[in-house]
This record gives structure tokens, C-alpha cells and sequence, in this order.
């Protein structure tokens, strides 16, 4: 049976006020979704304080991203031993806008997944194209490439402990979702490029969609054969549209 998994991303937004406001009242919508996975990737220097605010609940903590290093003279880098020992569960890895905005290529990305893995932390790895290749057909060539590089430095084993999040570039904070039918065009190309290696893992991998989700458009996403939960911006800066994104996959996850 598969467990629909939910993660917020909020970026590089909040305070220390708003941030303890919304984690607490997630963590309050989401004692009764039992049958769904949830995460909250705050900003780092806030993840002490919502740590404080998830202890004991039911929302794990998970952080945006990752050095490659684990220590070291990396003057503001932030490493996966750090966030294990501030209680993160999982960190998010290659999203589009480290990708884009930061010049990170496939392969850094494959070394954070490293990384993250290392510690036991769950990577949370997206891939995803730009409007750009979507337009050229190259979509497919394009989630290939970013997948590749991880499973050639890690194997299709490590995909076990591990979620990846299709996330076309095109559809991120831009309000313009990617149809329930195009996201699992893609989710079942992913799933069919990691069996190639193992289709035990491919069976089992999580593979969520992100990019303009919000409660409106989150249940027919999740009811799709491939797309086992969703990774959350915009949506999860307000706690209450997030919790009812929430609770869509929790209804997905009663159904079985
Ligand atoms: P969005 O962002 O939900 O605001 O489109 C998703 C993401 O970047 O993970």
C-alpha cells in the first residue's frame, strides 16, 4: 500500500514568530491525518525553533538543502551532520532553484544526495525541466540526466531510502499546475528509468509532484497511479491550505 508523503518548502521566507505560528498550528491540523506523511523544510536558522514546536508530533523536520562537505574551512555552508543533529528527518536536494539560480549542476547535486544519505536522512531529490525544454521534447532526456547522475554515483539502492520530486520548472510558484496527466506521464518515466536498475525499488520508490500545488488541484494529483504525494511552496506558507493538502493525501491514503 503506498503513503501519500507531503513535504513544505518554505523557501526563504518567515521570522522567528511566523515560523513557530505555523509549525505549531501544522502540527495541530495534522494529529488526525494519520494515513499521510508529513514534512516542514524551514529556513535553517529557524529549524531549532520549529524543531521545539514538531517534537513529539506527527510532522517530521526536513531542511532545504546540503553541503557536499560534512565539515571543513567551508565559510556558510551548512552540512547533513548539522541537520541530523537538529533533528531533521529529511533535506531536500537539487531543487530547481539551487539548479537555476545557484549554478547547481547534476553532479553536485548527486554529492549532496551522498551526503544526506551518509547521516541516514531521507533525501528528498528533485528533477524537472524548463519551459524551454519542454517546448524543445526533451523533457524526458532532461529527468534522465538529473536522475542518472545520482544513480550512477549512488545505485538504485539508495533510491530505497529515498523521495524524489518531479518538479517542472514551468509550474513552480507560478500558479500554472502541470495536469494531473502530465505530471504522471513523467512520474511513470521516472519510475520506469530507475526500473531499468531495480524494480523493486522502482515499485517502491516515493515520487512526489511539486509546482503550483494547493488544496484545489491536490486530491486528483495524488489519485494518480504515480504521484505518491506532493512537495509544497506557496500552499505551505498558510497553514491552513497546507493542512487541506494534507488531508487530501491523507483521504488518498484511507483508500489504499
Ligand atoms: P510552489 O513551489 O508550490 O510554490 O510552486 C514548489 C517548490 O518549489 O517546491
Amino acid at each position: 500500500m503506498r503513503r501519500i508523503l507531503v513535504a513544505g518548502n518554505w523557501k526563504l521566507n518567515g521570522n522567528s514568530h511566523s515560523v513557530v505560528r505555523l509549525a505549531s498550528a501544522v502540527v495541530q491540523g495534522a494529529r488526525e491525518l494519520t494515513e499521510v506523511d508529513i514534512a516542514v523544510c524551514p529556513p535553517y536558522v529557524y529549524l531549532p525553533a520549529v524543531q521545539a514546536q514538531l517534537a513529539g508530533s506527527r510532522v517530521a523536520l526536513g531542511a532545504q538543502d546540503a553541503s557536499v562537505q560534512d565539515r571543513g574551512a567551508f565559510t556558510g555552508e551548512v552540512s547533513a551532520p548539522m541537520l541530523k543533529d537538529c533533528g531533521c528527518r529529511c533535506v531536500i536536494v537539487g531543487h530547481s532553484e539551487r539548479r537555476s539560480l545557484f549554478g547547481e549542476q547534476d553532479q553536485d547535486t548527486a554529492y549532496k544526495f551522498a551526503a544526506v544519505r551518509r547521516q541516514g536522512l531521507m533525501p528528498l531529490l528533485c528533477v524537472g525541466e524548463t519551459l524551454d525544454e519542454r517546448e524543445q521534447g526533451v523533457t524526458e532526456a532532461v529527468v534522465a540526466r538529473q536522475l542518472d547522475a545520482v544513480l550512477a554515483l549512488e545505485g538504485a539502492g539508495a533510491l530505497t531510502d529515498a523521495v524524489i520530486a518531479y518538479e517542472p520548472v514551468w509550474a513552480i510558484g507560478t500558479g500554472r499546475t502541470a495536469t494531473p496527466q502530465q505530471a504522471q506521464d513523467v512520474h511513470a518515466f521516472i519510475r520506469s528509468r530507475i526500473a531499468r536498475q531495480d524494480a523493486g525499488v522502482a515499485a517502491k520508490t516515493r515520487i512526489l509532484y511539486g509546482g503550483s500545488v494547493k488544496s484545489a488541484n491536490a486530491a486528483e494529483l495524488f489519485a494518480m497511479a504515480d504521484i505518491d504525494g506532493g512537495l509544497i511552496g506557496g500552499a505551505a506558507l498558510d497553514a491552513q491550505e497546507f493542512l487541506a493538502i494534507c488531508q487530501a493525501g491523507h483521504l488518498q491514503g484511507q483508500q489504499g
